[in-house]
């Protein structure tokens, strides 16, 4: 079972209108919701991989049973420890003249340290037996920076870490097995501008020097690299029509561990993860990804050892 942990799950709610203006009001064309947040989008392109997965998570209790629902609907096993307040709303205004999108994100309830400790048990007392955490997203208001450091020590199980800041700084020292930054997140880690692919190996090297067993760099259109222990491989982009690319790190993320649960190979979770995240830029704003699309990339990612 791999386990992703969603603190700050969000109602995606997508809006389109002709031209998005500020200050003026706006018709809605067509409108969608989606159940949000990183951990339930990883949650849910591992079960669409055929990954035994779930998602727990604290979810606000004035609007958890309809997210849960929606989940349920969409074939993703949960469990949510119910906190006062409301799940937040994230907004993405889509402009039918080709403006970008705007997003207006709410900070979501406030997370005091009990129901921490609480969720905490709840991971310790079912999650012994996993193959795999996943903390991925940003963390609830009030929640302390080294909170998902905290999670990866609850139990010996390997985490996978997908932050920003202070967040991933933190997580460094409990020893996570995999960190997922990007590359301005990387560059923020090491506190420089990072050009080539020599620059962002040696600046993977310094986070598994500070505790990460690997390290996996997204970059983007360039593809990504992995770097662990001893070795390094690099993968470039994959050429597709580019839809949306929000998202694309958490698919990244749940195709390189369903692949490396399944086979314990970093070369192969590498190209999953690589053919996941490319899937998911070629669909719509909020979709995850398509299965036809991932299994059509597998054959087109490239792999070199660097
Ligand atoms: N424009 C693109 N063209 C082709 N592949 C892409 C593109 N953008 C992203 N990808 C693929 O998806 C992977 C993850 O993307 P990216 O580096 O944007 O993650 P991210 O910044 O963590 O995203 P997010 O946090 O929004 O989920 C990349 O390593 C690459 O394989
Ligand atoms: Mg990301």
């Amino acid at each position: 079972m791999i386990t992703a942990i969603c603190l700050n799950p969000s109602f995606d709610k997508t809006v389109v209108v002709d031209a998005m203006s500020v200050g003026a009001v706006h018709r809605v064309r067509s409108m969608r919701t989606d159940p949000g947040g990183k951990g339930a989008n990883v949650a849910n392109v591992l079960t669409k991989l055929g990954a035994q997965a779930r998602c727990l998570g604290l979810a606000g209790e004035a609007s958890a049973a309809r997210y849960e629902s929606m989940l349920s609907e969409a074939g993703v096993l949960h469990g949510f420890l119910h906190v006062p307040g409301e799940i937040r709303t994230n907004l993405k205004i889509i402009s039918l003249d080709g403006r970008e999108c705007t997003e207006i994100n709410e900070p979501g309830p406030c997370v005091d340290g009990k129901r921490l400790t609480d969720f905490l048990k709840l991971v310790r007392d079912n999650c012994g037996n996993d193959d795999f955490l996943v903390l991925t997203g940003s963390l609830p208001p009030c929640c302390a920076d080294d909170t998902y450091a905290r999670l990866v020590r609850v139990l010996p199980v390997p985490c996978v870490v997908d932050a920003s800041g202070a967040t991933l700084r933190t997580s460094l020292a409990a020893k996570p097995f995999l960190v997922k930054p990007n590359r301005a997140e990387l560059c923020s880690a090491v506190g420089r501008k990072l050009e080539g692919l020599a620059d962002v190996e040696a600046a993977a090297r310094e986070l598994i020097h500070a505790g990460a067993e690997n390290v996996l760099v997204s970059l983007g259109a360039e593809g990504a690299m992995l770097v662990t222990k001893d070795k390094a491989w690099h993968a470039p982009g994959i050429r597709v029509k580019v839809s949306s690319t929000v998202g694309a790190g958490d698919a990244m993320t749940a195709g390189f561990v369903a692949g490396y649960v399944e086979t314990g190979d970093y070369v192969e979770a590498f190209r999953r993860g690589i053919a996941a995240g490319t899937a998911s830029v070629m669909t719509d704003g909020t979709q995850l990804i398509r299965r036809e699309d991932y299994d059509a990339l597998l054959e087109r990612v490239s792999i070199r050892e660097v």
